[in-house]
């Protein structure tokens, strides 16, 4: 059976982890070249062994998206491999819980490197690969924004401006880029067992309450497949996957 991804170029950012990690693995489990980037190597290297083991083709490219320098050579590397870049995730992001008015500069700034430059580093260079090539021109640049892009949580005033501005990056980007085939999607989960969860739960699945239920990312992972593997002609923009006891976010009472 033919894969729903095979022999496409893909880069994953966040990949170390949660739901970058489910992406990079189902891409790969569905044919995809996919190159994983983050800063732990280690955990880069344990990951694409293992696809590797299972017959897919996956690379580690330790990369801080906050770094321009890294962005590029992260592109480029990806470029030398694999010959073109088909879909680009910008998953890596930090989350954030703490009253605004306790809130540093420099802890605003350092959120807005992860959560924002970095998706816009980490565009900028897509399109400039996408915009390059033939046959066909063009890719697809998937964002992960989140629930709180619709609903703010408590004392979170970091992670709601930066997901919210994923959203407006997400329509600018297709925007733009559809004279070159660019296109791209958001996708906003609820809660998702993961690397912000790690502390408080053991795994994904039911919680101590109903309401505390935890989505895998290989859940999300199969929203990611489905928007990078449809008709070049055709995008979805925009996906909301919740679980669905979640109830604050869809209504009220
Ligand atoms: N889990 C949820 O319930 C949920 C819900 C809605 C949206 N999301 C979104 O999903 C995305 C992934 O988060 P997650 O839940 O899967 O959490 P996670 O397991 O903590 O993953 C976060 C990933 O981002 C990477 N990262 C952080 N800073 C980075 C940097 N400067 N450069 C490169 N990579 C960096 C981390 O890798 P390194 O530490 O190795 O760099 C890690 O792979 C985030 O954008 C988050 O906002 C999560």
């Amino acid at each position: 059976m033919t894969k729903q991804m095979q022999d496409k170029v893909a880069i994953v950012t966040g990949a170390s982890s949660g739901i970058g990690r489910g992406i990079a693995e189902m891409f790969a489990a569905e044919g995809a070249k996919t190159v994983l980037a983050a800063r732990r190597k280690g955990e880069l290297d344990e990951i694409v062994d293992a696809i590797t083991k299972k017959g897919g083709t996956a690379m580690a490219v330790p990369t801080d998206v906050t770094q321009e320098d890294q962005v590029l050579a992260l592109f480029a590397k990806t470029k030398q491999a694999y010959g073109r870049i088909d879909v680009t995730v910008n998953n890596a992001g930090v989350p954030t819980h703490i009253p605004t008015e306790e809130i540093t500069l420099e802890y605003w700034n350092q959120v807005m490197a992860v959560n924002l430059t970095g998706v816009f580093l980490c565009a900028r260079e897509a399109i400039r690969y996408m915009k390059a090539q033939t046959n066909p021109q063009g890719g697809r640049i998937i964002n992960m924004g989140s629930i709180s892009a619709k609903t703010p949580r408590p004392d979170s005033i970091q992670y709601t401006a930066t997901k919210f501005a994923i959203q407006g990056m997400t329509h600018q980007i297709t925007q733009d880029g559809r004279k070159y085939g660019i296109v791209s999607s958001v996708i906003h989960p609820g809660s998702t067992f993961s690397g912000f969860s790690a502390g408080r739960r053991t795994g994904p699945g039911p919680g101590a309450t109903p309401q505390e239920y935890s989505m895998d990312p290989a859940d999300v992972a199969r929203v990611a497949v489905l928007m990078a593997s449809l008709p070049d002609e055709v995008n979805l923009y925009e996906a909301t996957i919740l679980p669905n006891q979640m109830r604050s976010f869809i209504s009220r009472g």
